[in-house]
């Protein structure tokens, strides 16, 4: 059985890695990294050279492709691949609409009433701006479209709120994602992630994390990522999870339904928890990165039957059953990261870190004859597995500190 992971960073790595524990022989990957070249064959095909993935999978009669990155989706991967009658894992671009236009999420969520901060649609600066003089503070500003993970900014005042309109939609510097602009009401409470597999028939739970977007212990510094993942999310308690599943994921199922959106993927919903409650601020149509390598390590039994049972369409034959134990996923990032990363440090002590339960996953990472070399701002995402946090991030840090390349950046605080 051949199958293809589409995308280069950890979340690929631990994808392949749980294939690789899976069972499956035959793994390529397009572009792939140096860690996963260890599992796979890696092909170098751009994730969005559609034309390209797809003659590769007709020619290696690819089971089963699942695909990594949202850019791969709104590429239109998944629309491409099933018009030639390949089965591939994740949603079409029009499904994924979910997560490419905030506007379109938000609306379907208000108009099936799941709980979700209060918004308004904005397609001129004038009118955001008006709208921008009646509300109370801090509020949110949010671009439409896929900004890289910098297209929401809180603003604490009328001020920042007409500087931030003025940017996204005058000066467009998200590009086109900044055409139609969201105001959004400000909710203040605790983030957590929550996964499903899902697709027109229903869906499997995968379970919680919670991410550390921050570059610098305790949420300071820039924007990034992901520097970090817990999973599960001490944020989200079983009672919690129920009231997700109850009142959020559950609903979601019949709204597509009743739009007659067929999604088939990884729906992943980033949540705000005010009093007890949850709120949707996102959703996100793939597996998230750095969350997934702290997530599948959790993962008992095999994965590659859900996966094709969504992909195809199919009601589901299992569901998926994780591990009790506490995962801390690190992230060990290059000099200048993120504002400017610096490539090519060689990379020391890979092999003395690995243990049972702990898992390097190669990010920005290549092999020059041998020699492992850093390629990109997030290097590697460093995943151990304990009986609680406290005793995953031991087991993590101690890994991470045998571990060395000049002028790496990581948190000391995940899962604190
Ligand atoms: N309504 C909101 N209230 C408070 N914080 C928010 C709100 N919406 C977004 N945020 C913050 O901004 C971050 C990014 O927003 P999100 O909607 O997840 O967009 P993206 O991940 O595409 O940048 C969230 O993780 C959260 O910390
Ligand atoms: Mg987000």
């Amino acid at each position: 059985m051949n199958v293809l992971v589409i995308g280069s960073g950890g979340r690929e790595h631990a994808i392949v890695h749980k294939m690789k524990q899976d069972g499956i022989k035959n793994i390529y990957c397009a572009p792939g990294n140096a860690g996963i070249e260890e599992l796979a064959t890696c092909v170098p095909l751009k994730v969005d050279d559609v034309r390209g993935l797809v003659d590769f999978a007709l020619e290696k009669k690819v089971y089963l492709t699942v695909v990594g990155p949202e850019s791969a989706l709104q590429a239109g991967v998944v629309d491409a691949f099933t018009a030639s009658g390949l089965t591939i894992f994740g949603p079409t671009r029009q499904a994924a609409l979910l997560e490419t236009s905030k506007s379109f999420a938000k609306t379907l969520l208000k108009k099936y009433d799941i709980p979700s901060p209060h918004f308004e649609v904005f397609d001129t600066s004038a009118d955001a701006l008006d709208y921008a003089g009646t509300i109370a503070y801090p509020a949110v500003i949010k671009a439409d479209g896929i900004a890289a993970g910098k297209g929401v900014i809180i603003v604490a005042d009328r001020s920042q709120a007409a500087a931030a309109i003025r940017d996204i939609m005058d000066n467009r510097v998200f590009g086109d994602a900044g055409k139609v602009v969201l105001i959004e009401e400000f909710l203040k409470g605790a983030e957590s992630s929550y996964f499903v597999v899902a697709n027109e028939r229903g869906f499997v739970p995968l379970g919680s994390a919670r991410d550390y977007k921050r570059l610098c212990d305790h949420d300071d510094g820039p924007n990034t990522g992901g520097m970090g993942a817990l999973s599960p999310s001490d944020k989200l308690s079983p009672q919690l999870e129920e009231k997700v599943v109850n009142k959020i994921v559950s609903p979601l199922m019949g709204a597509l339904e009743k739009e007659g959106i067929v999604y088939r993927g990884v729906l992943y919903a980033g949540l705000m928890i005010v009093g007890g409650e949850p709120y949707v601020l996102e959703f996100n149509a793939r597996f998230g990165d750095p969350e997934t390598q702290a997530l599948l390590p959790r993962l008992e039994g095999e994965m590659i039957g859900i996966l094709t049972d969504s992909a195809k369409g199919r009601t589901f034959s299992d569901r998926l059953s994780l591990r009790q134990d506490v995962s801390v996923c690190v992230v060990m990032a290059s000099k200048g990261y993120p504002a400017g990363p610096q490539a090519n440090t060689v990379i020391e002590g890979l092999k003395d870190a690995v243990g049972k339960d702990i898992f390097i996953f190669h990010a920005g990472t290549k092999n020059e004859r041998g020699v492992i070399k850093t390629a990109g701002g997030r290097v590697l995402g460093v995943t151990a597995l304990g009986e609680n946090a406290h005793g995953a991030r031991e087991r993590v840090y101690k890994a991470i500190n045998s571990i060395v390349f000049d002028g790496a950046q990581f948190r000391s605080d995940i899962g604190l």
